[in-house]
């Protein structure tokens, strides 16, 4: 008979036939800073997780470096939006002073910048508007402003997520042609039009006041089309590929790593967070147990890069 379980006897022989291993350095945590003095406000539907000011935020980013976190990945909240998010490329807006003070507090914390519009536009959408839709041409020009003004910064890596065509060729160049042809850019490659970022828009006051993201973030039914879209950001020049939601796209996680010589990353997005964190709140789950077996499970399918609220969290537990 063939005996699976001789190997499974006990945890030290558990701990040799153990093939996926959780790491702090697998982790990059997300922080929403908001422009203004004095802010700290609690996200309701994300316990645990707050929206900085800059002047507030050094106790979170001391805690981010004591835990050995790698990075983090900043979301800028503004006082001011339009219609085009020209906030995103002012020198003084709130990403680019965000990315000044870390920099200069933190220089080895790893700084990476969430490059998009919806936080920044007057109607919530990734970009311009133009009949009623984002306009994938025109939005490019302004991303490439956005970047560099980031890179200027001093930020690490750009991250761009609006799911507009071109943006990593366009991106690649400018940075190139900028003097910045060391800044790497982590692709939002395979991100779905999901419910799962539900949390997040409360957070960062991104929802859109009309209409939905389905006409540039991608349908959930999709698996060969979101190897054809991770296809054309290789091609372009990204350095890391990233897929989000995570939970429910492990198989796309797993598609990627299987098809691409470049680091995989993951997005495990505030909606799995806060599932997690109301059932554990009900005492219907552990929390804690099912928090570090999701995440194992996004290493397992592929991820060698997790961008996590857990972060802190589960880096309390792995450096025990
Ligand atoms: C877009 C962006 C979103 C998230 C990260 N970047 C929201 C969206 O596309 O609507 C979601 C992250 C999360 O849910 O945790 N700037």
């Amino acid at each position: 008979m063939f005996r699976t379980r001789r190997l499974r006897k006990t945890p030290a022989i558990r701990r040799l036939v153990r093939e996926t291993n959780l790491s702090v350095d697998d982790f990059i945590y997300p922080l929403f800073i908001e422009e203004g003095t004095n802010i700290e406000t609690e996200i309701v539907s994300m316990p645990g997780i707050k929206r900085f000011s800059l002047d507030r935020i050094s106790k979170e980013l001391d805690e981010v470096v004591a835990l050995k976190i790698p990075a983090v990945l900043l979301f800028g909240i503004p006082s001011n939006k339009d219609t085009e998010g020209t906030e995103t490329w002012n020198e003084n807006g709130i990403m680019q002073k965000a990315i000044r003070f870390i920099k200069q507090k933190y220089p080895d914390l790893y700084v990476i910048t969430d490059v998009c519009f919806c936080e920044y536009t007057s109607h919530g959408h990734c970009g311009i508007i133009h009949e009623n839709d984002v306009d994938n041409d025109a939005t490019l020009v302004n991303i490439a402003k956005q970047v560099i003004s980031h890179a200027k910064a001093g930020v690490d890596m750009v991250a761009p997520s609006g799911m507009m065509d071109g943006t990593i060729e366009i991106v690649r160049q400018s940075l190139d042609n900028s003097g910045f042809s060391d800044l790497p850019i982590m692709a939002y490659s395979v991100k779905y039009a999901s419910a799962f970022y539900g949390p997040f828009r409360d957070a960062a006051d991104s929802a859109p006041t009309f209409g939905d993201r389905k006409t540039y973030q991608m349908d959930p039914a999709n698996r060969e089309e979101g190897l054809r879209k991770a296809t054309f950001d290789d091609e372009e020049g990204a350095d890391i590929l990233m897929v989000k939601p995570a939970l429910s796209y492990l198989d796309i996680i797993r598609d990627l790593k299987n098809n691409f010589d470049r680091p995989i990353a993951c997005y495990n997005v505030s909606g799995e967070y806060a599932m997690i964190k109301a059932a554990a709140e009900k005492g219907w789950i552990d929390g804690e147990k099912v928090m570090m077996e999701s995440l194992l499970s996004m290493k397992r399918a592929g991820a060698d890069i997790i961008i996590t609220y857990f972060a802190k969290e589960a880096a309390k537990i792995l450096n025990k």
